[in-house]
């Protein structure tokens, strides 16, 4: 694992952008070669969408052969809700991107068969080659996507039930009225992230810091979903200083005397050779 510490809530995201670009870079992608990127909604990735718009804008970045799969999406919230994940990632980004609509992936929680868009979902990233780079947020219980406490750490893409600690954090999105927060979800399963070949995961605020010590300090518990990427080579996990409150001194020393070795991630060269080293 590597843990990359910043100051705040923008330096965390300054850095993620400039990271899943250079990692888009790297890949050099093209019509036979398709980079595939997960990608998360929530408050937290917002900051990174706003950054990554503005590398297209001035053409540092494209997406024009770049597929996107979604974690997740609400059951029986209207695609064009406001609240609904597709209406957050269009909104926030794709409309604003040059990606080609065809390439974006996101689970519709409205289908007739829930069971059968869950495995096309899971059929579709096998097809595309699997997934390179899965960005992803956590909820203060821990929980990756919409994997809550309990669930399985092989899971697959499914329907889920939310738990009530979800419900209620999430109501700041439905006015504050855990009676219209949707009750059940899609989800990719902890083992379809678990699948891509390198995972990142943003954890900003005190809100999320007990999590991130359930993380990485204590051991892999399928009451914290995150902690299953313990068991990944390649997880990558980026944090602000607010989020650090729990962990032990020792740790945060550690790894902030790693930064130098991590700055080099994002900056000069193709450092593919430090970006393909399993950690
Ligand atoms: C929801 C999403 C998660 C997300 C979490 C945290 O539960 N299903 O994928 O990580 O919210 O969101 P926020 O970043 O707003 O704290």
């Amino acid at each position: 694992m590597r843990l990359v510490i910043t100051k705040d809530y923008d330096e965390m995201t300054e850095w993620s952008a400039r990271y899943i670009k250079k990692r888009i870079i790297d890949f050099k992608p093209g019509p036979n070669h398709y980079f595939v990127l997960g990608l998360p909604t929530g408050s937290t990735p917002l900051g990174i969408y706003k950054k990554l718009v503005k590398f297209v804008k001035t053409k540092e970045l494209s997406f024009k052969y770049v597929i996107t799969f979604n974690m997740d999406e609400y059951v029986g919230l209207p695609r064009d809700h406001p609240e609904s994940y597709h209406s957050y990632m269009w909104n926030n980004f794709f409309k604003h991107i040059d990606i080609e609509p065809n390439n974006v992936h996101i689970l519709d929680g409205n289908a007739t068969d829930l069971v059968h868009e869950c495995n096309e979902f899971e059929r579709a990233i096998k097809e595309s080659g699997g997934i390179e780079l899965f960005v992803g947020g956590i909820g203060p219980d821990g929980h990756i996507a919409f994997n809550e406490p309990g669930s399985s750490l092989v899971s697959r893409t499914r329907v889920k039930t939310l738990a009530q600690d979800t419900i209620i954090a999430n109501a700041r999105f439905f006015d504050n009225d855990i009676t219209k927060v949707p009750t059940s979800a899609l989800t990719v399963g902890v083992g379809t992230v678990m699948d891509a070949r390198e995972v990142l995961i943003l954890i900003s605020g005190t809100s999320k810091a007990y999590a991130l010590h359930m993380a990485i300090e204590e051991g892999v518990n399928h009451m914290w979903t995150v902690s299953a990427f313990q068991n990944h080579s390649r997880f990558l996990c980026v944090c602000d200083e607010d989020a650090t409150m729990e962990l032990k001194v020792k740790t945060v020393r550690y790894f902030k005397g790693l930064m130098s070795v991590h700055s080099q991630l994002i900056n000069g060269n193709d450092h593919s050779s430090l970006l393909h080293t399993e950690n």
